[in-house]
């Protein structure tokens, strides 16, 4: 206890609300030198308590209950500090609660026939004291989809997207030491935003960071290189810091720069006077010569170290990555990246995973990206949302270009900040080279379109001008007044034969494809039936929906076109919902040129070949296993990106083609068992080389891992690939074996898929069918662990498999220690009139009377004088507490003491020297009442010291 303390009871003593006391003492606080500098990004995915479904309070009807649901920090049940959770689940994010129940034929088809509902998320916290005067910040990466976050009873944010993040001060809120914090989440994902699968929940990180109160602001870097003539660039840092303290402050802001290989490349400084609870920004510009550039190939990023320094001491420190690269879209040419010629080899994705739903864990994006990358995908439309920050990181390492895309299109203002923290979180990533303001817009063709678009095209170039505005219009280009006047570069959905009419209009008007083909497609089946919602793997028209293309014609129509940037199909992953063309019992869609898992169906074949042009690539479909159809014609569809292709079955001749590396190339193929080779030559000679054959009966499974080993985080999964292998090893293409996993030793199974989108299997339990001869099983590590998780797959009539995953013990990302709350805290309590004579503990008060009695929290603090006190709560104990386990523990109380419950004198306390006090707490359930009448001794203070709880007897 410092000296402040006791000059604070000394004044105190001169007032009799108690309350202003405690804000008196809180406010002898300062900047300095007590509060701690430096930050801390803490991860609070640990240690969640949920509820699925909604916590409806009873109505509030009496006067003294409404009064006091009105004041701050009251917010009544779910949403309160006292509320019961101990029979709520306990899991760790990222989590999706839809994919974990079942389908429903009644729920919504687009969101994949998943029902969604309302959730109930909360976690509590301690604050360490010696952290008082820091700046605290909750950050929400995404909630789907209406969030409403409290902490400590007081609601503190709303957010009505599932697909941004909330960044929430919380600093005023907090208690510090054993008192704990409480955060409340209330999440409807009832509310859409979109026609496919969104998931319910807190499906990506969240984070508590820990700021001096002189720190730089959230997203608060501004750092986007700009070309200037000849190898000269230029580097306009801007830096706004924010001052949380009680002091107006001047500080220097540093920002050092790092070339990709961590040299130091640069240094400036700049003074700034930052007032109260103020913002200041700082800019800081370099000038760079001849950098390393970030190209798709060569991801050279540089690092941006921002700190501010006060007296001499780094308060904050923050860094970022950026990457210099200039990009052009040219209206008769397309998109050049550095001044080179790069046509957009895109697909649109969203965010769902077999087995996981939309809470992927980063290392399973990085698996889907890494698909991407061996597709020969360069560029990626992240639709119609902006994605994880953890996914946009991935990116500029990896090498793609992004279009980054706002969710709701809406200019008003809380729409546009929904739009305003997309920009200012991403700007500094190279990737990214076209912000989308919207998809499909019906008022796209209009003057009330041209008038939203120009407001939030606006906006985005009031943060970052050096990206055009795109939108992704399906319609609307040819009238008068049309979203396409208010962009820079027109993104077309579709509309292919208006391409040509469209250039010849607008022929100074930049153009991509924002979004093409939406072909049908299930891997592994190679004939289309309607009734079972089963679509053939050769890209007929007739398996493309009416508005799109098949692979081959989108392409061909992007390709042949050098005014049309690119094209950005539909899709490259199969996701949940929009099962288009079919509906029940299939529940995902079929858009994907990899399914759910990312298992490759025929499309990606296609698209390998027209997108990868430095190595020879062949490939057959379909596979060879046809009995029954012998002597039959077999339609066979070779891929290749070589000159000339040869087919031949079991070692004879069947024939040679030149390749189309459009079409593709087809051979009728008189079906006998056996090997069914292709030979790819360029300049007569042999260059690629590919087989199916016939396999034998299932005999065996066979897992196999994405990776060597995980990292024992409790973050790092893979997924691992299951299928059944013949009597001589080969990989059997049509096994259906229902397999049982069995994961057990350092980490467990959160979910599996196979690509079936007519599957209803449950995605988190013990079994899962092969289809089409494949299934994933994704593992993860558990935290802290060191030990190797194994894995056994079995299923009847084939021999089992194991492998064992290695796993590295890595130290844990700091992490929020979980507290746990078998405790409520009596915190608000009434405070009688004082006076001489021993009051009536069980006084009435009526409802109505809100100012006879005083208002304070302990420590209730009462100076020398009158000698009778009275204080009054009410709590409603936990369940488990109801039948006589319970106590009331008080941590201090100074005088002598009367404890009533509900009407019945509990306990006393005897001597006046102050003196923790613990009762048993009498069975009843609901809430009870509790008064408490302290007698001072004569002359000296009294009250009640510590905190009052209501806890288990044997903890
Ligand atoms: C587009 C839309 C996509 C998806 C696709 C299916 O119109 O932008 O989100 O619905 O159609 O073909």
């Amino acid at each position: 206890m410092n000296s402040n303390i006791f000059n604070w009871r000394r004044v105190c003593s001169a007032f009799l609300l108690l309350a202003a006391c405690v804000s008196a003492h809180a406010a002898t606080a300062t900047n300095k030198p007590e509060v701690k500098a430096g930050r801390e990004r803490l991860s609070l995915d640990r240690g969640w308590l949920f509820h699925l479904g909604d916590v409806v309070q009873p109505p509030i009807v009496g006067h003294e209950e409404s009064y006091s649901n009105a004041k701050a920090g009251n917010a009544p049940g779910a949403a309160g500090t006292e509320f019961d959770d101990s029979d709520w689940r306990r899991l760790d994010l990222p989590h999706d609660w839809a994919v974990e129940g079942p389908f429903d034929p009644k729920a919504n088809i687009s969101q994949g026939y998943r029902p969604r509902g309302i959730g109930w998320y909360r976690r509590y916290l301690k604050v360490d004291p010696a952290d008082r005067g820091r700046h605290f910040e909750l950050q929400f990466d995404a909630i789907a989809t209406h969030a409403t976050v409290w902490v400590n009873g007081n609601v503190v944010n709303r957010n009505w997207s599932g697909y941004n993040t909330s960044n929430i001060d919380i600093t005023p809120y907090l208690n510090y030491g054993d008192s704990l914090n409480t955060i409340s989440i209330r999440a409807d994902a009832e509310a859409m935003e979109g026609w496919w699968y969104e998931g319910a929940g807190m499906y990506r990180h969240a984070w508590l960071v820990k700021r001096a109160p002189l720190h730089v602001a959230t997203d608060g870097v501004y750092a986007v290189p700009r070309a200037g003539k000849g190898k000269q660039w230029t580097l306009p840092v801007e830096v706004t810091v924010n001052n949380s303290g009680k002091q107006a402050s001047d500080v220097t802001v540093e920002v050092t720069l790092f070339d990709p290989a961590g040299k130091q490349v640069g240094r400036q400084t700049a003074k700034a006077s930052i007032g109260v609870l103020k913002d200041a920004v700082v800019k800081l510009p370099f000038s760079v010569n001849d950098p390393a550039l970030w190209s798709i190939a060569k991801t050279n990023l540089y690092r941006v170290a921002t700190r501010v320094i006060q007296d001499g001491k780094a308060q904050d420190e923050v860094s970022l990555h950026t990457g210099f690269r200039s990009i052009r879209f040219d209206a008769q040419q397309g998109f050049f990246l550095n001044g080179e010629h790069l046509k957009l080899q895109g697909v649109c994705i969203h965010q769902d995973h077999a087995g996981v739903g939309v809470a992927i864990p980063d290392s399973v994006w990085e698996y889907r990206l890494r698909r991407l990358k061996e597709l020969g995908v360069n560029a990626i439309r992240f639709s119609h949302n902006a994605p994880a920050a953890e996914v946009l990181d991935m990116v500029d390492r990896m090498g793609f270009v992004v279009m980054d895309e706002n969710r709701n299109f809406n200019p008003s203002p809380d729409y546009m900040k929904q739009l305003e923290w997309m920009v200012k979180r991403d700007r500094h990533h190279p990737g990214i080279v076209l912000w989308s303001v919207f998809n499909e817009e019906p008022v796209q063709g209009s003057e009330v379109g041209y008038e939203m678009v120009r407001r939030m095209a606006a906006v985005v170039k009031s943060l970052d001008d050096t990206r055009p505005v795109t939108a992704a219009m399906n319609g609307g280009f040819f009238s008068d007044l049309n979203v396409s006047h208010a962009v820079d570069v027109v993104g077309a959905n579709y509309q292919v034969p208006d391409y040509d009419r469209y250039h010849k209009a607008f022929p100074n008007k930049p153009f991509t494809s924002s979004e093409d083909t939406s072909a049908f497609m299930t891997r592994g089946e190679f004939k289309t039936i309607k009734e079972k919602g089963i679509i053939a793997s050769y890209d007929d028209l007739s398996d493309a929906a009416l508005w799109g293309n098949t692979h081959r014609d989108a392409w061909e129509a992007i390709a042949a076109r050098p005014y049309v940037a690119g094209g950005f199909v539909w899709t490259g992953f199969d996701y949940r919902g929009e099962p288009t063309p079919n509906d029940w019992p299939a529940v995902s869609s079929v858009f994907g040129i990899m399914d759910l898992n990312g298992f490759p169906k025929n499309a990606y074949y296609i698209h390998q070949v027209q997108w990868i042009k430095d190595r020879p690539l062949i490939h057959i479909a379909p596979h060879w296993n046809w009995s029954g159809s012998e002597g039959k014609d077999i339609r066979v569809m070779v891929m290749a990106n070589v000159e000339k292709v040869q087919l031949l079955l079991n070692g004879k001749a069947l024939g040679e083609q030149q390749v189309d590396p459009f079409r593709m190339n087809f051979f009728n193929v008189p079906y006998a068992p056996g090997k069914l080779e292709a030979i790819g030559y360029r300049g007569g000679k042999e260059v690629a080389r590919t087989l199916v054959e016939t396999t034998g009966a299932a005999v065996a499974l066979e897992l196999v891992p994405d990776r060597a080993q995980l990292a024992g985080d409790g973050r790092d999964a893979m997924p691992i690939t299951v299928r059944a292998l013949d009597a001589q090893g080969r990989a059997v293409p049509l096994a259906d074996a229902n397999v049982t996993f069995a994961v057990t030793g350092g980490g467990r199974s959160i979910g599996h898929g196979n690509g079936d989108p007519t599957s209803h299997e449950d995605e988190k339990g013990a079994t899962r069918r092969l289809f089409n001869g494949l299934a994933q099983l994704i593992v993860q590590t558990n935290w802290d662990s060191k030990q190797a998780i194994d894995v056994v797959a079995t299923a009847p009539g084939l021999r089992a498999a194991k492998i064992s995953i290695p796993v590295k013990a890595v130290a844990a990302e700091p992490f929020v220690a979980s507290a746990d709350a078998p405790t409520t805290f009596v915190r608000s309590w009434r405070i009688a009139p004082v006076g001489d004579t021993r009051p009536d503990p069980n006084q009435k008060l009526a409802g109505f009377d809100m100012n006879t009695w005083g208002w304070g929290s302990p420590p209730l603090w009462a100076g020398a004088g009158a000698k009778y006190h009275l204080y009054r709560s009410s709590f409603t104990p936990r369940k488990n507490l109801a039948d006589g386990n319970g106590l009331i523990r008080f941590g201090g109380i100074r005088g002598k003491a009367e404890v009533w419950v509900d009407g019945v004198l509990v306990g006393k306390k005897d001597g006046y020297a102050p003196a923790p006090l613990d009762l048993s707490l009498p069975a009843g359930t609901g809430k009870r009442e509790i008064n408490v009448i302290v007698e001072a001794e004569p002359g000296q203070g009294s009250g009640i010291e510590g905190h009052v709880t209501i806890e288990p007897l044997v903890k």
